[in-house]
């Protein structure tokens, strides 16, 4: 009896929690930031390692890669959401940012690209 009742356990306790959570995986790996098109959480899962959670990279991520400061006046002059797309789909050219064409939708890119420039991101 007891073998029998821990059978019955897998079957309807520890199986179906497996595939909520193979499930689950599998939605990670497909889309980056979990599929998610809001700008701050797309930057905070795919910009935020490199270039800081506000945007202000620390010491030892400028000295290793010298990313670039999104909070610096100079950059705040010149941001547009533009700017920020075209920098995300192409990556820099000496390639320490990679492009993020194909790993973002365009509405992931677009919605971050907005963030980014917007007054809000440098207001934080
Ligand atoms: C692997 C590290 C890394 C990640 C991840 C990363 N960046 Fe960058 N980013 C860099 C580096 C390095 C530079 C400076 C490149 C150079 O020297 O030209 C940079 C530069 C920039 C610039 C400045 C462009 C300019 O004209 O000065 C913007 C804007 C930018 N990144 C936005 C983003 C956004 C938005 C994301 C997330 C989608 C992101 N980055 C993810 C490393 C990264």
């Amino acid at each position: 009896m007891a073998a029998e009742d821990s059978t019955w356990h897998i079957v309807t306790v520890k199986l179906p929690i497996m595939l909520v959570f193979l499930a689950a995986l599998g939605a990670c790996e497909q889309k980056r930031a979990g599929g998610s098109v809001d700008g701050a959480q797309i930057y905070s899962s795919v910009c935020a390692a490199c270039h800081g959670p506000k945007g202000k990279p620390d010491a030892a991520m400028v000295a290793r890669i010298n990313v670039r400061d999104l909070t610096s006046p100079e950059l705040r002059s010149r941001v547009t959401s533009d700017l920020v797309e075209k920098q995300v789909r192409k990556g820099s050219d000496n390639k320490l940012m990679p492009s993020f064409e194909g790993a973002l939708t365009d509405e992931q890119i677009k919605a971050v690209s907005a963030y980014v420039a917007s007054p809000e991101f440098s207001k934080q």
